[in-house]
């Protein structure tokens, strides 16, 4: 049985759980649900990055304690993931003790084998990113990311010798060029390296919301060091050696574009210098944009936001089209590596195409037919059907399509098997034919419905379990294991088939 270990960033705490968020924690769910439904081992890991000057400022500007607030904030994004169906088998809080704990036995590591040492830094520093700039970063004087005015901040800190890891990471990216995802990304991690690396400051004395350098208590970590390390708390690094053994480094860290650096250059150096292997894969996503900007904690506020956010945050739109259809949106239309527009035209506009008329248009249709052709029993498929190499075509599809970390592509295969579908409906109009002639088209399009069923619970396990069962299937879509489960010939006939409410009633445009 094969392993699959995948993770999320983790999201800060500062603000609360917007679209942004949500693709990026959809298209890793959908990911692990694949993996699950192949038969692999997998383990999906979320949570929220909690330590920093940025949630502190939040706190403090809230009127709250840095651990009130991230008790509260950090709720909201569980709340948020059980809204979107997200299944993630852990979630990891940097407040956890097991962290906390973790994060110290890491770096001490690091310091042990001779990685980190003191000394001073000054330069231009953004509070937003948590980190500091040289002034060739920086843009009119101001962050690069978020535009905002940077501090010159001056520290007597710990560095981490990043300088020292310049030739290992280069062998490391030549030993495999598949490590960083899409090669664009890998290529802009690579020029990083080349440029030259400096020493990071690791550690902080303005701050004590963070965990506590175990050889000097007057420091705590700089929040990236500890956060980065969360994927290595939640497999029990130092605790439970045959555990780590089991996903690491065979992890696949899904991460934004804006945190490449941090992903790419200083978590396999950090690895390195602990004495464990770098993680085998970080594949990068893009930026859900609205009106060609980045969502974001200011836009949030109201400020220079063509839309407000707060009117179409996950929660709102889940309660206006449901889960799948927001789900499927994000899984859809902005494939994993690019950046994609939000807009509420753009979801409706898929959600008509795709889900109304052509989804819940197969689903009625089929259940219409068999109820008054054969007395809504579902009569068993063609094994000679023109569906079958079809939907063998679109499993293949799908399984090389979510391998690759392209859910898009992977939902346009199991689209054309329903169009295949729907235009053997138009051309054989067995609404009109007698019954008795009818069972050969009806069984193979029940059986169609079902394979669609199973390709589609990654993306949409209400959906997936809604169709399973109104075509009669017991079990669950959850206990099939592809490919065997999507082999032609799997619905036997002869189970009552429910009419039910459209699934995807249509929308109004614009609405
Ligand atoms: N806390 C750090 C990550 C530490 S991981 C060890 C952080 N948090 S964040 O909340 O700012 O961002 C978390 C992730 O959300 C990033 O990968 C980021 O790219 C993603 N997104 C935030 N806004 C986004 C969009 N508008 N679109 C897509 N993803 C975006 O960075």
């Amino acid at each position: 049985m094969d392993r699959f270990y995948i993770t999320t960033p983790i999201y800060y705490v500062n603000d609360v759980p917007h679209m942004g968020h949500a693709y990026a924690t959809v298209n890793a769910d959908a990911i692990a649900r694949w993996h699950r439904l192949i038969g692999d081992d997998t383990l999906f890991l979320t949570g929220t990055d909690e330590h920093g000057a940025k949630v502190a400022e939040a706190a403090a500007q809230n009127g709250v304690s840095p651990k009130e607030w991230t008790d509260r904030t950090s709720a909201r994004f569980q709340e948020a993931w059980a809204g979107l169906n997200i299944s993630n088998d852990d979630f990891i809080r940097t407040t956890d003790e097991r962290h906390y704990a973790t994060v110290q036995r890491f770096l001490q590591k690091i310091y042990d084998n001779g990685y980190i040492v003191k000394d001073t830094y000054t330069g231009p520093y953004c509070v937003a990113c948590e980190d500091y700039y040289t002034q060739e970063q920086l843009v009119d004087g101001k962050c690069p990311v978020h535009g905002r005015a940077v501090t010159e901040m001056s520290e007597d800190n710990y560095f981490f010798r990043l300088s020292a890891f310049e030739d290992k990471l280069l062998a490391w990216y030549e030993s495999d060029p598949e490590t960083i995802r899409p090669s664009s990304k890998r290529n802009e991690a690579l020029s990083f390296i080349k440029g030259g690396l400096k020493d990071v400051s690791i550690t902080r004395t303005s701050l004590d919301w963070g965990v506590s350098v175990p050889w000097d208590q007057d420091h705590v970590f700089y929040v990236w060091y500890d956060a980065l390390i969360n994927y290595l708390t939640a497999i029990g690094y130092d605790e439970d050696p045959e555990r780590v053994a089991l996903w690491w480094p065979k992890v696949h860290h899904l991460i934004g574009k804006e945190i490449i650096r941090f992903h790419c250059v200083w978590w396999p150096a950090m690895c390195m210098a602990a004495g464990i292997e770098p993680p085998a894969h970080i594949f990068v996503h893009g930026w859900l944009l609205v009106g060609g900007k980045k969502l974001s904690k200011s836009m949030a506020s109201g400020e220079e936001a063509p839309v407000k956010l707060t009117e179409i945050t996950p929660a709102s739109l889940i309660a206006d089209v449901g889960v799948d259809a927001l789900r499927y949106h994000l899984l859809r239309d902005t494939p994993l590596g690019t950046d994609g527009e939000f807009s509420i035209e753009g979801l409706t506009s898929r959600y008509n195409s795709d889900l109304a008329n052509n989804l819940g248009n197969l689903v009625a249709r089929v259940a219409t037919v068999v109820g008054s052709k054969c007395e809504g029993i579902g009569p068993a498929p063609d094994p000679e059907s023109p569906l079958a190499p079809a939907a063998a075509t679109a499993v293949a599809n799908a399984r090389e399509a979510w391998e690759r970390f392209a859910p898009h592509e992977a939902l346009e295969a199991t689209w054309r098997l329903i169009g295949a579908a729907n235009q053997e409906l138009e051309t054989t109009e067995p609404w009109k034919a007698e019954p008795g002639t009818v069972d050969a088209v009806l069984g193979s399009s029940l059986e169609v419905l079902r394979i669609v069923s199973l390709l589609i619970a990654p993306a949409m396990p209400a959906t997936a379990a809604e169709i399973w069962s109104r075509i009669g299937l017991s079990d669950t879509v959850d206990a099939q294991r592809l490919p065997e489960a999507a082999r032609w010939g799997g619905y036997p006939g002869g189970l009552a088939v429910t009419k039910g409410e459209p699934l995807f009633p249509r929308r109004k445009s614009g609405t």
